[in-house]
């Protein structure tokens, strides 16, 4: 199977290429060709592609400085992943897209369901819903898959950040009223190439969710992260109102990950398990 990929240098486009399975073959399409701040660019080199499903691993990432560069997220996020939609539509390519626990508006403490009513709360995640949509306005077939607090041994996440605080403080205040699923991007690859396999057999796609198991707030993950390394800070929980950040989190990231079970086989990996990998690949570097 042919599959092209779009991000080379981020968590799940590094994963998706040491994960791609036997027999299968991987066009990496990266920022030096396809630019997303460019829309016209991301289409005509999507117009140009020989492959039997496309996965878009690139986003703009960063979230509180959305705020401040609203514009351009929204391009990278939006404009441009409906330049790739309509390309991809235009040459009958199936798509993977990647999404974000950041399109519901974060409240109660229900499992957040695929068709349940979104609401972002910041300009990050009003950004991917604007891709979503934009997606489903093309015609493509395509599959979403939203994820949440996504971790691996590269880039910038949450793991390398508290392995970094661990090194130089003895204690360490991290949120303990923000509940989600930290997802390993091994993970997240694995399915995004396991979902391009079915479109790729006319799979007739459809926006479901995928995280890791089990919920926990953002200071239960830091306890379990130093239980499983040698940094030993005392976590000190405290509230999301005394952590300011420029852009709102949403207090539940809960996902329910039913749908993409039923549709696809795909489990809730524990994501503890992932976590070993992860410090097991950073103490070899
Ligand atoms: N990270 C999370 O916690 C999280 C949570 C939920 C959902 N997600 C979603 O999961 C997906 C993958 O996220 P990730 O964590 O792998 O992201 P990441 O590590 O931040 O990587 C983002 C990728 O996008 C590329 N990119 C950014 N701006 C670009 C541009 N203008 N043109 C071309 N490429 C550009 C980056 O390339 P450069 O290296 O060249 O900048 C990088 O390869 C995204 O759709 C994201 O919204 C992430």
């Amino acid at each position: 199977m042919r599959i092209a990929l779009f991000g080379s240098t981020g968590q799940v486009a590094t994963e998706v290429q040491r994960r791609l399975p036997s027999g299968a073959t991987l066009e990496v399409i990266g920022r030096d060709r396809a630019d997303f701040s460019d829309p016209r660019q991301v289409h005509d080199i999507a117009r140009t592609l020989e492959a039997e499903a496309i996965i878009n691993a690139v986003a703009y990432t960063a979230v509180d400085k959305a705020e401040s560069e609203a514009d351009l997220a929204r391009t990278i996020n939006g404009q441009a992943v409906r330049a790739l939609g309509e390309a991809a539509e235009r040459t009958g390519t199936p798509l993977v897209h990647i999404s974000t626990d950041y399109v519901f508006p974060g409240s109660g403490t229900a499992a957040w369901k695929p068709d349940d009513a979104t609401g972002p709360l910041g300009a990050y995640g009003a950004s991917k819903l604007d891709g979503e949509r934009a997606l489903g306005d093309t015609g493509v077939r395509h599959v979403i898959l939203r994820t949440s607090w996504v971790f691996s041994a590269h880039g910038n996440n949450f793991v390398k950040t508290m392995l970094r605080l661990g090194a130089e403080r003895d204690r360490l205040t991290i949120v303990n009223d923000q509940i989600g699923g930290p997802t390993p991007a091994a993970d997240i690859a694995d399915a995004c190439l396991k979902i391009a396999a079915a479109l790729a057999d006319g799979h007739p796609g459809g926006s479901h969710h995928f995280s890791g198991a089990p919920d926990v707030s953002w200071a239960d993950f830091a306890r379990e992260i130093f239980r499983q390394s040698p940094g030993t800070p005392e976590i000190v929980d405290i509230p999301t109102s005394d952590f300011p950040l420029p852009a709102p989190r949403p207090l539940n990231s809960r996902l329910d990950c039913s749908t993409l079970h039923a549709e696809f086989g795909i489990k809730r990996p524990d994501w503890r398990a992932g976590l070993q990998d992860v410090l097991r690949e950073l103490d070899a570097q």
